[in-house]
């Protein structure tokens, strides 16, 4: 791993080579393969169990692949067009409760997504995939297009996809085409009440 990619403290291989790549080889993502990746999002935790996720998928060389695809940014879509799959992540909002007629808001809904995308991320790198989760996309058109109710938030389009040479990659994001750093862990970490470093 790059030396931007040193843990301050030794912990699983698994969180420090996962990245997001944007150099993708056009290979096909497999049904089966899509279905193990997804199966690992499953069992991400959620308050009160409600597993609020769901996902939309789009398997390149199927019809439901280029609607996934028009809803990008043309900075996303310049690259995500060579993934082998997308994959719109979305929760549920609301659910309804026994005894009450309105239905009640489900408030870690974003927060269980977010747990269900980290998995399904290092599943894919597990089995030699990457993920890169978008959110430059346009919310109105997904919801639009892909028939997507007002109680389900939107939160990223992922594409997943077989790693190729950043020479795949226009010039411009060439360079940006490696693993990244990340703040210093006392920047993010307070003991007892708020207060942080930097
Ligand atoms: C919610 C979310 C939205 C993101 N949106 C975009 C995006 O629109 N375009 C893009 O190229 N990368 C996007 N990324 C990728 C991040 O830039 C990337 O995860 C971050 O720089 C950390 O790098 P790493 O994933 O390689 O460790 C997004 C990531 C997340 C989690």
């Amino acid at each position: 791993m790059s030396a931007a990619r040193q843990p301050e403290y030794r912990i699983d291989p698994q969180f420090t080579e996962r990245w997001s790549p944007r150099a993708f080889t056009g290979e096909a993502l497999d049904f089966g393969t899509l279905l193990t990746i997804l199966e690992a999002a499953r069992w991400a935790p959620s308050g009160s169990n409600l597993q609020p996720w769901r996902f939309i998928y789009g398997l390149r060389g199927t019809p439901a692949f280029e609607p996934l695809l028009a809803t990008l940014a043309e900075s996303n879509r310049v690259w995500a067009r060579q993934a082998g799959a997308l994959v719109l992540v979305l929760s549920r909002t609301q659910r309804v409760v026994p005894g009450k007629e309105e239905p009640q808001p489900i408030t870690s809904h974003a927060f269980d997504a977010g747990a269900a995308w980290m998995s399904l991320a290092l599943q894919a790198q597990a089995l030699g995939w990457h993920a890169h989760a978008m959110g430059g996309f346009d919310r109105a058109v997904a919801r639009e297009s892909l028939g997507i109710p007002a109680d389900h938030a939107l939160h990223a389009v992922v594409a997943l996809g077989r790693r190729g040479e950043a020479s795949l990659l226009p010039p411009a994001l060439q360079e940006r085409e490696q693993p990244n750093a990340r703040l210093p862990l006392a920047a993010l970490v307070a003991e007892g009440k708020f207060g942080f470093e930097g």
